[in-house]
C-alpha cells in the first residue's frame, strides 16, 4: 500500500441515487437523482497520502444511461488508466443500469489497473446515506487493489464486473453476483477506438418469452426500420414459445442476429442438441444485450 501513496485516483462521476438530492430529508424515497457534483460527494472523503483528480463525465439517473455517455465515459477511463501516475479510477453510477456499464467497460477495456464503480440506494441528503461510505470504500478498494478490471462495490461487498446482478429494488445492498458468467467466444469485441469512432449505434431489442408470447412484436418491428440483433430472455434453460421462437427465425432469415439468454435470475442457458438459436451461456438477458451491440460494432468495423 505504501508504493501506491504517492499516486493519484482519478474519480469520474455519472450521477445516480449517490448525487440525488429529496425535496424532504425525511421522505428520502421522493428525490431526483444526479443533482450533486463530484467535488461535494468527496467532501471530508480524502484521506492522508491520497491525491484525488475529479471529472463530472455526466450528471444522469442512470435509467437514462446513453450510448454517447457510454462512449464519454470509456474515453476518460482510457484517458486516465494511460497515466503512469494513475493508481485506478473510482465511478460514481446509478445503481439501476450499474451491470450493464460494468459488463461494457469490462469487456472493450480490459483494464489493466483497478477500476471501482460504486453508487448508492439513498440520496446524499438522506439520515444515514450510504453513498460516502460506499464512496469511501471504493476509493479505499482502488487504493490497495493491484489486481486488474472493473469491480462494484457497494455495500461492504465487492462484486466483479462480469458477475454483478442488480436483484433487489430497494434493499442497501441490492447487488448479487452469479457465478459462471463469461463472454461468449462467438461474441467478437470490438477495440476501444472503434467503439469510440461509432456514431451509428446498431439496435438490439430484447424480448421476453412467457405465456402467450406469439412472437408478434418480433414480427412487427421486423418491418422498415428493423433492429440488427434480437436477444430473447427465454423462459427456464432459454426456452421459447414456438411462435415466438418462429418470429424470431424469420428475424435471422432476415439478417438480424438472435440470441438466446434465460428469464431466470441465475444459471443462464446451457447447450442441448435440439437448440435452433444460439446462446448467450452464463450471461444474463442484459449482459446478453451488451455483448450483441459490441460483436455488431466489431462486426462493421
Ligand atoms: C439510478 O440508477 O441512477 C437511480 C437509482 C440508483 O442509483 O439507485
Amino acid at each position: 500500500m505504501n508504493a501506491n501513496k504517492s499516486k493519484k485516483i482519478v474519480v469520474l462521476a455519472t450521477g445516480g441515487t449517490i448525487a440525488g438530492l429529496a425535496a424532504d430529508a425525511a421522505k428520502p424515497q421522493n428525490y431526483t437523482a444526479g443533482q450533486v457534483g463530484v467535488a461535494d460527494l468527496l467532501q471530508g472523503l480524502a484521506a492522508e497520502g491520497l491525491e484525488l483528480q475529479t471529472e463530472q463525465v455526466a450528471q444522469i439517473d442512470s435509467k437514462d444511461m446513453s450510448f454517447s455517455v457510454w462512449q464519454s465515459l470509456l474515453a476518460r477511463l482510457a484517458h486516465w488508466l494511460a497515466q503512469d501516475d494513475v493508481q485506478g479510477v473510482v465511478i460514481t453510477h446509478g445503481t439501476d443500469t450499474l451491470e450493464e456499464t460494468a459488463y461494457f467497460l469490462q469487456t472493450v477495456l480490459r483494464s489493466s489497473k483497478p477500476v471501482a464503480m460504486t453508487c448508492a440506494m439513498l440520496p446524499a441528503n438522506a439520515p444515514n446515506s450510504d453513498g460516502p461510505g460506499n464512496l469511501k470504500d471504493a476509493l479505499a478498494w482502488v487504493q490497495v487493489n493491484s489486481s486488474c478490471g472493473v469491480a462494484v462495490v457497494c455495500a461492504g461487498q465487492v462484486h466483479a464486473a462480469h458477475a454483478v446482478q442488480k436483484s433487489h429494488s430497494h434493499q442497501r445492498n441490492p447487488f448479487t453476483s452469479q457465478a459462471g458468467v463469461v463472454h461468449p467466444a462467438a461474441l467478437r469485441v470490438p477495440s476501444v477506438a472503434h467503439v469510440l469512432a461509432c456514431k451509428d449505434w446498431p439496435r438490439v431489442e430484447l424480448v421476453f418469452n412467457h405465456v402467450g408470447a406469439d412472437g408478434r412484436v418480433v414480427r412487427a418491428l421486423m418491418t422498415g426500420d428493423a433492429p440488427q440483433g434480437w436477444v430473447v430472455a427465454g423462459t427456464g434453460n432459454g426456452t421459447l414459445h414456438h411462435d415466438l421462437e418462429a418470429a424470431l427465425l424469420d428475424a435471422q432469415k432476415q439478417g438480424a442476429q438472435v440470441l438466446r439468454a434465460s428469464r431466470c435470475a441465475q444459471g443462464g442457458v446451457q447447450s442441448r442438441d435440439a437448440d435452433v438459436l444460439p446462446h448467450a451461456g452464463g450471461l444474463t438477458a442484459v449482459q446478453s444485450r451488451v455483448a450483441l451491440l459490441l460483436h455488431l460494432i466489431a462486426q462493421s468495423a
